[in-house]
């Protein structure tokens, strides 16, 4: 599946993600810019963040509560925000879009 990252300067990076690793982990193999991931996909940094595309908030699911209380830790953080080491990479999520914060943390 593909996976669209785009930047808060609206540059747009689509790349190949692989099935059962995470939006995270498709993000730093491929070296797209705006995610840190500083605890590695445990949960328990909150510099994964990102903004998932309205069009695809349904197909990728509701934030777990711990996943939800990371979140707070998160900057500017709105209805569509999740970590992105939460987020498995499944057929269905072919041409996902998701923006990256301005920042992280
Ligand atoms: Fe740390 Fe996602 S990588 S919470």
């Amino acid at each position: 599946p593909k996976i669209t990252f785009i930047d808060a300067a609206d540059v747009a990076r689509t790349v190949e993600a692989e099935v059962g690793s995470t939006v995270m982990e498709t993000a730093i193999r491929n070296g797209v810019p705006g995610i840190d991931a500083e605890c590695g996909g445990a949960c328990s940094c909150a510099t994964c963040h990102v903004y998932v595309d309205e069009a695809w908030r349904a197909v990728v699911g509701e934030p777990e509560p711990m996943e939800e209380d990371m979140l707070d830790f998160a900057f500017d953080v709105r209805p569509n925000s999740r970590l992105s080491c939460q987020i498995r990479v499944r057929p269905e999520l072919d041409g996902l879009v998701v923006r990256t914060p301005e920042r992280q943390g």
